[in-house]
């Protein structure tokens, strides 16, 4: 069974937990991509949801699908959160933000009162770390930020797409850490999140309620 399918089948079923007059959190990504594309399908049967999207692709993806879109101006919390990861853990923690789209990620999730986070078999993992550690950060911070970094241990590398710095849909950098060396990714977290410049990390630590990944032609969910 190839990766693509275990992803189809991770969202295809997250999809059953979606009911009639749901506000639905999409997230960004290739199984993502498969969520929105069942979801559509359901939509196109007559159920009735408006989805919030995590990323600009996402947006574009949803409305081409004919998936009916809201905004924060709109609602106050979204009932299920769709999304994908590139890491969890046995304590469902994850490492998230290889599209990069972290931010709007990490903001639908928090504002979620459940988060279904669907993968393929291969990104479940031990301990978090083999994936590098994406964070966002404002471009005129980045410079201190790697050198900073660096002391740190953390190896930052500035992310690029075609021989530029890769920009986020909110106009930031990313810059992906080595944190392989880290045991408290917690304690990794609240040191990140109190450097002027860093806006977000991909350490989305008690946040998944459930992780549901297709192994082979099954799926397996975790709670
Ligand atoms: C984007 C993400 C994605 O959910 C993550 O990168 C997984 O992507 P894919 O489903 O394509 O493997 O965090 O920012």
């Amino acid at each position: 069974m190839s990766t693509e399918k275990e992803k189809e089948l991770a969202a295809k079923a997250a999809i059953k937990y979606i009911e009639d007059g749901m506000t639905i959190g999409l997230g960004t990504g290739s199984t993502a991509a498969h969520m929105i594309t069942a979801l559509a399908e359901e939509v196109a049967k007559g159920l009735n949801i408006v989805g919030i999207p995590s990323s600009e692709s996402t947006k574009k993806l949803a409305l081409a699908n004919g998936i009916p879109l809201t905004d924060f101006a709109n609602i106050s919390a979204i009932d299920i959160n769709i999304d994908g990861t590139d890491e969890f853990d046995p304590y469902l923690q994850l490492i998230k933000g290889g599209g990069g789209a972290l931010l709007r990620e990490k903001i639908l999730a928090f504002n979620s009162k459940l988060n279904i986070i669907i993968a393929d078999c291969h990104k479940q993992v031990s301990r978090l770390g083999k994936f590098k550690l994406p964070i966002e950060t404002i471009p005129f911070a980045t410079p201190i930020l790697i050198k900073k970094l660096r002391i740190m241990n953390l190896h930052p590398i500035l992310r690029e797409k075609d021989n530029s710095p890769f920009i986020t849909d909110e106009g930031n950098y990313i810059l992906d850490l080595d944190i392989t060396h880290i045991s408290n990714v917690a304690q990794l977290e609240n040191t990140l999140k109190q450097l002027p410049g860093i806006v977000e990390t991909g350490l989305f630590l008690d946040i998944a309620d459930i992780v549901i990944i297709g192994r082979g032609d099954t799926t397996e969910v975790f709670k």
